[in-house]
């Protein structure tokens, strides 16, 4: 777009030059007309004098009166006006009728004396313009002078002349100006539509930006360009479509009265968003580390509803009622939370066994090996019928809306289904779902897809997930895949199966609490006691193997080898949740980071200079937040990631717009946050040079960058994610009806 505005500028500063110039041009003509035009006179009047001037003469000496005829045949010319002769004193003695009687013919006043000694000078005569001519001749022994008054009327016509052939010219030169001008910008005008094309392809291919670097400031620019484009392109279709723009807490509210009225919600997941823990003979709340969690807390705030979930919490029991009941959030009631319970038997089985040690590192490339146990998933089946049965209490309709969440309940909507018909069941896989070749074997895989397909709905992050997931229901089920509809039809149910990019609420309730980022950043390195010009690197995330928290420390070693002027300049600050603690991979991978960490400080670090910070704690939202804003950069290192929201929160936290984000190719995030650095975490030489790069990145760069992302974060929240869901459910919903008014129901 630049470039038409370019050319555009081009073009008017062409135009404002040529009329500039023709503006300059008049009056120089009009001087330079009039001085040639008077020489001509001043040459014609000394021609007329050189060819009379013997006459004159001789007639001078005898009858002067008759020289009067042959003076006025001269004045027939039609720019002569008048020839006459003065005596020495100047008087005209003999003249033709228009000469003026009171002439002096010594014109005090005329500039300059000719070679043959005439004198010129202009006068208005009767309000004309004339040119007098006086020319000194002498005759028997008389002194005498010849006048010739010239008519200047016909210069004020050439000069008008000259001006309209001058306008003329002027306006060809524009039309030829203007039509060079318009074929060179419609010449870019293609070029750029192609290029837009083209990196349009790109965008859409995952394609990297052909034969230029993606540091060229102009493909930079053009990449901005097109994403604007892009967006007001979305944006149109979006408002054509009669979809909110913007996603928030009421359009949410405003779609489940309009879309889904009376509907009772349910959400199911295993881990709760507030667990109260016993501290001494205090209850204290916690809100855990969980990108589920992070998703759906702000959802349930909006909708209202049931979450039920387990109760893990010391202190869950105490702070239920009878129906094992609480309000949350906290001081603020917006929905209840139904605590299911789980023995320690049950909880080995079923969340540690089954979910975390098999189907985790079933779904994850991580390289950990998936462990599958008969009795796990004896446990697991148990206690996906215990949330079902849970679910079916709780509600008060045939009909309602549950939304199941992850892998710890891929058998609970079969299970819904079988009791409540009705009700629109939507499943939100969390993470990865894995090709069929590795799901092939999990020796329960017909059970849990079986499982899942009594959803009404199946959504995914991606759509590379949804082709997984369609590749394996075809080659293990007896089922009818209508790829077009996107659909798999089990028993005469259809499961739509979709990809739903899960997000975060904007404006993240976390951040409006949060000092300036001067304020935080100064807190931060208090803190840590790090010197005021020091570099500030975060990872914030759960002590799982998936995060590439070991290679994420490795890339840290590895640039300060190699580029060891960052020494003493540079330090990351790894905060760690603990989780799944008891399971060996997870116990392992936290003796890995303490000692790589504990290596690296030994190498590089110095009196006052700890390169890494290991912090192995829970960390509160706010607390993140904090921390988020102090960085100068943040790497998501994750092997493999469904989502990873971090990544999105890091985004969310800099409304300062700067800070650099370096992202794993193998986080979902980055096929929508692609202004971040992008990186491959098995490659630990990229990922450090990735680093020093973000580290140096400038800050309008910073800014581009930021600002896009967030513009993505905020257009795509967790809002609209819902909203996508509820919707598709909506359209099933009324079909459904529609068909139970066919089959009579
Ligand atoms: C991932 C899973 C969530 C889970 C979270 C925390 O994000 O998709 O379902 O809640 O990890 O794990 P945890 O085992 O502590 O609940």
């Amino acid at each position: 777009m630049k470039q038409f505005t370019r050319g555009a500028v081009v073009l008017a500063l062409a135009v404002m030059a040529l009329i500039g110039l023709f503006a300059a041009l008049v009056p120089l003509s009009n001087s330079l007309i009039e001085q040639w035009a008077r020489r001509d006179v001043e040459l014609r009047s000394e021609l007329v004098f050189n060819s009379i001037r013997d006459r004159v003469e001789r007639e001078i000496a005898g009858q002067t009166q008759e020289l009067i005829p042959f003076f006025q045949r001269l004045t027939t010319d039609e720019r002569i006006m008048a020839l006459g002769l003065c005596d020495a004193e100047g008087r005209i003695t003999v003249a033709t009728p228009r000469m003026p009687r009171d002439l002096d013919c010594r014109i005090p006043g005329a500039a300059g004396v000719s070679d043959s000694g005439a004198r010129f000078i202009r006068i208005r005569i009767a309000g004309e313009r004339v040119l007098i001519g006086v020319f000194p001749i002498a005759a028997a022994g008389q002194s005498a002078h010849l006048v010739i008054l010239h008519e200047l009327g016909f210069v004020a016509d050439r000069i008008g002349e000259a001006r309209w052939y001058l306008v003329i010219v002027g306006l060809a030169l524009l039309l030829l100006v203007g039509a060079v001008a318009a074929l060179i910008v419609g010449l870019l005008q293609r070029r750029y539509m192609r290029a837009v094309l083209s990196s349009i392809q790109d965008l859409k291919t995952g394609r990297p930006a052909r034969s230029r670097s993606l540091m060229d400031p102009r493909v930079q620019e053009e990449s901005r360009e097109i994403r604007g484009l892009l967006r007001d392109f979305r944006e149109k279709i979006r408002q054509e479509d009669g979809t909110p723009v913007e996603w928030s807490p009421s359009t949410l509210q405003d779609l489940l009265e309009k879309e889904l009225p009376d509907a009772e919600v349910f959400v199911v997941s295993n881990r709760e968003p507030y667990i109260h823990n016993r501290d001494g003979d205090k209850v204290v709340v916690q809100r855990p580390a969980s990108g589920l969690v992070s998703a759906l807390e702000p959802v349930m705030r909006a909708c209202g509803g049931v979450w039920v979930a387990h109760g893990s919490g010391s202190a869950d029991r105490e702070t239920v009622d009878a129906d094992d009941h609480v309000a949350v959030p906290p001081g603020k009631p917006a929905y209840r939370l139904r605590r299911v319970w789980i023995s320690e038997e049950e909880q080995e089985g079923y969340y540690y066994g089954l979910a975390n040690e098999g189907l985790w590192p079933l779904c994850h490339l991580a390289y950990v090996r998936p462990i599958f146990r008969e009795a796990d998933w004896n446990h697991y089946v148990a206690v996906n019928q215990r949330f079902a049965d849970a679910v079916v209490r709780e509600a008060t309709r045939p009909d309602p809306v549950v939304m199941v969440q992850d892998y710890h309940f891929a058998l609970l909507p079969r299970m819904i289904r079988e009791q409540l018909p009705k009700a629109t069941i939507l499943t939100f896989w969390h993470i990865p779902w894995p090709n069929a070749e590795a799901f092939g074997i999990c020796p329960w895989k017909e059970e849990i897809i079986a499982g899942l397909l009594g959803s009404t709905v199946l959504g995914f992050h991606t759509q590379a997930h949804c082709n997984n997931f369609f590749e394996t229901v075809d080659r293990f089920m007896e089922s009818r895949i209508d790829r077009e509809h996107r659909s798999v039809v089990l028993g005469g149910e259809e499961t739509m199966v979709r990809p739903y990019p899960i997000s975060i609420e904007w404006p993240p309730a976390a951040l409006l609490s949060q000092q300036p980022v001067a304020v935080c950043r100064q807190a931060v390195r208090e803190r840590y006691g790090l010197a005021p010009d020091m570099k500030i690197g975060v990872g914030i995330e759960r002590f799982d193997y998936t995060k590439g928290i070991l290679d994420r420390l490795q890339a840290i070693d590895e640039l300060l080898i190699r580029q060891p002027e960052w020494k003493g300049r540079f330090t990351f600050i790894q905060i760690v949740a603990p989780t799944r603690s008891k399971l060996a991979s997870y116990t392992a991978l936290q003796e890995d980071a303490v000692r790589i960490t504990a290596e690296v400080n030994a190498r590089h670090g110095g009196e006052g200079y700890q390169p890494i910070h290991l912090v192995i704690r829970h960390h509160e939202p706010e607390d993140v937040y904090e921390l988020f804003r102090a960085a100068d950069i943040c790497v998501v290192s994750s092997l493999h990631d469904g989502m990873n929201l971090v990544a999105k929160e890091f985004v969310a936290a800099r409304d300062d717009e700067q800070g650099a984000l370096v992202l794993s190719r193998f986080a979902g995030a980055s096929s929508e946050l692609s202004e971040a650095l992008i990186i491959n975490p098995f490659d630990v030489q990229g990922m450090a040079e990735a680093i020093g790069r973000a580290l140096l990145m400038p800050e309008a760069e910073q800014r581009e960058r930021m600002r896009l992302m967030r513009s993505h974060v905020r257009e795509r929240n967790v809002y609209r994610w819902a909203g996508q869901i509820l919707l598709d459910a909506s359209r099933l919903r009324k079909r459904q009806r529609v068909q139970e008014f066919a089959n009579g129901d």
